[in-house]
């Protein structure tokens, strides 16, 4: 069995390489005729979610054939294997068919229930953020730290909305609207791992969605803890893929008191 240890740099260079050329080829189709499906009444998909995650897929298995895949667009693969690998081929897709530059792939590899890496490369700007655990974040080849923002009043937050209009939207307009009071503002750029990564490259000083699915927030979150940031859920419970539905991600310094204006809230109207 290969332990991280050993592999750490093939399953590094793998997730490199596999996020790269799946950025590269939606790139190449951004701003083209492209088909879109619908996978509910506002959650667009299109064939270049699937071929990107088709690629990422293949060039996965021809280095590990038993790794386990969670990906977005396709069934999970299972094994007994204790890695994992956690794919969004395409994040922004709704960006991308409208043509706004703001959409990114994002790749993680778990080891034995754990976020052990992540990756997330924005093709538009060719940046490609990377976190191994326990080795800091980067952006391209340079290290990235969290914001120094003392305080909600100084801040400037990220969030976004789930495609259904659910239970959760009442409550989500508050939230939105209280957090946009008390801040230097919100924004709400399409793409949850963007976001988390520019909370990891101290742009934005927190994050914060509800109903996001792991492999939104897998890579994300690593790259935030390794840059000296706090990721919990909005009860204050530390990070896991099983919580990632209700993140709550920071700088640290601005942690307590945008968890507890999120979860005051949260906690009325759910
Ligand atoms: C979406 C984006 C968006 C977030 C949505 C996600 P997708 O992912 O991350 O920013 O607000 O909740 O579903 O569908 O473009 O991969
Ligand atoms: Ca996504
Ligand atoms: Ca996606």
């Amino acid at each position: 069995m290969i332990t991280p240890e050993n592999s750490t740099d093939t399953l590094f260079n793998t997730c490199l390489f596999a996020a790269q050329c799946a950025g590269k080829y939606v790139y190449n189709r951004f701003n083209q005729a492209v088909t879109v499906d619908y996978k509910g009444k506002t959650n667009l998909v299109t064939q270049v979610d699937h071929k990107a995650e088709e690629m990422i897929i293949s060039i996965i298995r021809d280095v590990f054939p038993d790794h386990r895949i969670l990906a977005e667009e396709s069934p999970e693969l299972v094994s007994d294997s204790p890695y994992r690998w956690i794919i969004d081929p395409l994040d922004g897709t709704t960006n991308f068919v409208h043509g706004v530059p703001i959409f990114s792939v994002s790749i993680a590899v778990e080891y034995q229930n754990e976020v052990y890496m992540g990756v997330v490369y924005d093709p538009c700007r060719q940046e490609l953020f990377s976190a191994i655990k326990g080795h800091g974040a980067y952006l391209n080849k340079e290290a990235i730290r969290v914001s120094a923002t003392p305080s909600l009043i100084k801040s400037l937050t990220a969030t976004g909305f789930p495609y259904e209009t659910d239970a959760i939207f009442d409550a989500n307009m508050k939230i939105f609207r209280a957090v946009y009071k008390k801040s230097q503002g919100v924004r709400r750029g399409g793409s949850a791992a963007l976001d988390l990564c520019y909370v990891a490259a101290g742009r934005f000083d927190g994050f914060w969605e509800f109903s996001l699915n792991p492999w939104d927030v897998a890579a994300g979150a690593l790259l935030i803890m390794e840059a000296g940031g706090k990721v919990e859920d909005v009860y204050g419970q530390p990070f896991s893929i099983q919580n990632a539905s209700r993140i709550v991600a920071t700088n640290g310094k601005i942690h307590c008191e945008l968890k507890q204006l999120i979860e005051n809230i949260y906690h009325k109207e759910k």
